[in-house]
């Protein structure tokens, strides 16, 4: 089978320097959603046909298994697929998609190029309640499709139609090249109109057959700004319905975000406003508060995120504690029962088991071990300007508040700092280390007043 991809359309309506078919919907790009529903038919060739941003497109989608075609000029989708089709093999059947119908579902394609299989023109369709901008279906009393008409084209009765062209239909390859060459651009919109090929067909005594859809989410198109975001709406929904279907408590469907893929246990929980990017795992009996924002991370059972928290790239032991208000950045991991709290940054850092830094900290570039209190305050000094350096703290450091651990530095198992000290040399095990200071406390000094 072949798939063509028609992606060359400028998207003006999106009022957007970026490609249309680059907006992201639900964290990818809305072409990634189509190339992904094409890719599960397993197609021999997947065509994408580009034009407008063409470059952009190839270097964002970078996927050695899709042929690309340019469209120099948009003519017209009939246009488009002409371009395609020195880029097709004799296949017998040509499945045409739109790149600005994201959401189209597999088995929906299947069954499309099932109702072809070859022999027939078949046609994805959806009635409308309002079909304002789309192409009509124009059926005969017999109730076989006649022709299409574009909405700038159509008139009288035919605006009245409500059964519209997804734009997703499924050819007999043998017919395809004929019917190409006998597209004119006589019509409102001087384009060559790929539609078109249905009169051909029903000329050329081609069954034409429709399936239709009532699922309408799948067949909604993006040209504006608002379709996107609707689309979002409809694509979260169902990703929170999904989640709700599996056992997962979501104080609200409404209000949650899933950009990318969030693999869930049993038993969790999410507050409101959580937005998930990348690739996410929560297990069984997590936690997460309210307003937080979690990217590519690992969260083993038990674990509770505070509210307002920011975590991106990092593994969270068992029944550890995170926030409210913590900042947990790539390249961390945080052991079981370990509790980072509130305004304290995490970077690149191990910290151990049951460890805590639990006020307004940064721990960069560290290896923390077991059982080590982190003062509130306390903040690895591992940049001097020009290289980062490690901290190495042993198992069971206490370090007190208000302390500067300048890099590199470690602090061997068992050792106390006390507070306000700023440690430049390594500490032995269970040593004290401390900054010498005197405090000066007269008796005589007065606070100077305003003068009258
Ligand atoms: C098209 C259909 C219309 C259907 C609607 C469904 C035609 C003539 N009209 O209208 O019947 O109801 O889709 O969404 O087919 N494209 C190119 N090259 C071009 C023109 C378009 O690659 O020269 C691509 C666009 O990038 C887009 C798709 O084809 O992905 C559809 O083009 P668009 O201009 O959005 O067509 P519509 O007017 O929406
Ligand atoms: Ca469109």
């Amino acid at each position: 089978m072949n798939i063509v991809v028609l992606a060359a359309g400028l998207g003006k309506r999106m009022a957007s320097p970026r490609p249309k078919l680059l907006h992201p919907l639900g964290g990818k790009p809305l072409l990634e959603h189509v190339i992904g529903a094409a890719k599960a038919l397993e197609p021999d060739r997947l065509v994408i046909v580009a034009g407008h941003g063409a470059d952009q497109l190839r270097l964002a989608i970078a996927d050695a298994t899709l042929l690309w075609v340019e469209q120099a000029q948009q003519l017209g989708t009939g246009d488009a697929v002409r371009c395609a089709l020195p880029a097709l093999g004799d296949d017998e059947v040509t499945l045409v998609m739109n790149g600005d119908v994201p959401l189209i579902r597999p088995a929906t394609l299947a069954a499309l190029v099932a109702a072809s299989a070859g022999e027939r023109l078949a046609l994805l369709t959806v009635v409308l309640d309002d079909a304002t901008g789309y192409g009509r279906i124009i059926r005969n009393e017999a109730g076989a499709i006649e022709k299409i008409v574009e909405h700038k084209d159509a008139t009288g009765k035919e605006l009245d139609v409500r059964e519209i062209n997804t734009g997703i239909m499924a050819i007999p390859t043998r017919r395809l090249a004929d019917w190409i060459r006998r597209l004119d651009n006589h019509n409102a919109q001087s384009e060559y109109y790929l539609t078109d090929i249905f009169a051909f067909a029903r000329a050329d005594g081609v069954d034409v057959v429709s399936i239709a859809t009532d699922r309408i989410a799948e067949t909604l198109g993006v040209n504006n700004q608002l379709q996107l975001v609707q689309l979002e709406r409809l694509l979260q929904r169902s990703r929170a319905e999904a989640l709700l279907e599996q056992g997962v408590m979501l104080a609200d469907a409404n209000r949650i975000d899933i950009r990318g893929t969030l693999a869930c246990g049993e038993q969790v929980a999410i507050d409101v406003n959580c937005i998930f990017e990348g690739d996410s795992r929560l297990g069984d009996r997590v936690t997460i508060g309210a307003h937080c924002i979690l990217r590519n991370v690992d969260i083993d059972e038990g674990a509770v995120i505070e509210p307002y928290s920011y975590l991106e790239g990092a593994k969270i032991g068992a029944h550890a504690r995170i926030g409210p208000y913590a900042r947990i950045r790539p390249g961390t991991t945080v052991g079981i029962e370990a509790h980072i709290g509130n305004f304290v940054e995490v970077k690149n850092s191990d910290i151990g088991a049951q460890s805590k830094a639990n006020h307004l900290s940064y721990v960069g570039d560290a290896t923390v071990g077991a059982r080590v209190n982190i003062g509130a305050g306390t903040i690895t000094c591992n940049y001097d300007g020009a290289n980062k350096h490690r901290t190495l703290i042993g198992d069971d450091v206490h370090i007190g508040s208000d302390v500067q651990l300048v890099a590199p530095v470690s602090i061997a198992d068992g050792a106390t700092v006390g507070a306000g000290t700023t440690v430049w040399k390594d500490v032995k095990a269970d040593a004290l280390v401390v900054n010498p200071k005197t405090q000066v406390a007269d008796a005589t000094w007065r606070r100077p007043r305003k003068k009258s």
